[in-house]
């Protein structure tokens, strides 16, 4: 007879991970990596003492208020816990965790590579030589913004704002930041701490946004705010679409009071706004920050590891609820 714990997986997780949940659990897998309706991840989640869940499930109350009793914990395979309402798990006494620290180095790759295809144009530049329009060539042509030297600004600036502002510093950009708390000096490493946001927009010519999605920060960058950003700076966005008003953020580029913004995060994922398609200035990716081989196993195993501590008894290490 199988005495393992029943683990609910909402979607297809790298080999390596489903590969232990094997070993140490009976897990009901996703193997057609389809999206559950709430109603299914409800019914699915029958006799679950855990559920392991993405980003993609939207765990609210309601949702939550309908779990089976059996449910003890939702272990997340993700940093951001959006997703999921946190008063209304606690409220049933169910623990939740995330995966922080891992996806740092894979997602600063993306805001850097955000930032630097938006300076220079890499999308537009890329769908003129695949629709074979590239005809000429002219020292006018495609003339973008150089990253180098230039001042970074980041706002939130835990473990992937400081993995980004590392790889910047490679580009001799200067670093300024807004976080909630200022950063020891040697985590610092010369930048230039800002306690209101108000301030430190009006220093960027690039901005990177890697706070966390919490009520808090709900359109935290809107029309005003933007407006303090000096003329033609590039906006990034690795963390989450509803930090940035998108309305706003396009209403800039369309303007030109902002030259790009490159973005891998939306409010309405995957049905973004078309205007950001129809955009020349935008450098759009489809929420890959964390998507590295090496960065997945890293989630699936640091969400694994705190799934172990709560079935047995012990405090997870990342336990948000
Ligand atoms: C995260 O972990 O929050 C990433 O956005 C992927 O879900």
């Amino acid at each position: 007879m199988n005495n393992k714990p029943v683990v609910l997986v909402t979607r297809r997780l790298p080999p390596a991970v489903e590969d232990r949940l094997r070993h140490d659990y009976d897990p009901r897998l996703n193997d057609e990596d389809r999206l559950y309706t709430a109603e299914e991840l409800i019914q699915r989640a029958a006799g679950a003492h855990a559920i392991v869940p993405c980003h993609t499930e939207h765990l609210s109350a309601e949702v939550i208020a309908q779990l089976p009793d059996s449910v003890r914990a939702i272990a997340n395979f993700s940093v951001g816990v959006d997703h999921v309402d946190l008063a209304a798990a606690k409220a049933r006494g169910i623990i939740v965790t995330n995966t922080p620290d891992v996806l740092a180095d894979a997602t600063a790759e993306v805001a850097m590579l955000l930032i630097l295809g938006a300076a220079r144009r890499a999308s537009e530049g890329e769908r003129l030589l695949r629709s074979g329009q590239w005809d000429s060539w002219s020292p006018s042509f495609m003339v973008g913004t150089q990253v180098t030297g230039k001042r970074l600004g980041i706002i939130g600036m835990g473990r992937v704002g400081q993995v980004t502002a590392r790889r910047a510093r490679g580009f001799d950009m200067t670093i300024h930041y807004h976080n909630r708390r200022r950063l020891d000096p040697n985590l610092e490493a010369g930048a230039m701490y800002y306690e209101i946001v108000e301030a430190l927009l009006p220093q960027c010519d690039f901005l990177a946004m890697h706070c966390p999605a919490t009520p808090d920060t709900r359109h935290l960058l809107n029309a005003q705010r933007i407006g303090l950003l000096p003329d033609g700076a590039i906006v990034v966005n690795t963390a989450r679409g509803s930090i940035i008003e998108e309305a706003a953020l396009i209403a800039a580029l369309q303007s030109g009071k902002l030259a790009a913004a490159g973005l891998d995060v939306y409010e309405n994922e995957p049905d973004i706004n078309p205007v950001f398609s129809e955009l020349q200035n935008t450098f759009l990716l489809p929420h890959i920050g964390s998507a590295t081989r090496e960065t997945r196993d890293a989630m699936g195993f640091r969400a694994l590891d705190n799934l172990d501590a709560i079935i047995a008894g012990r405090e997870p290490r990342d336990r948000v609820a």
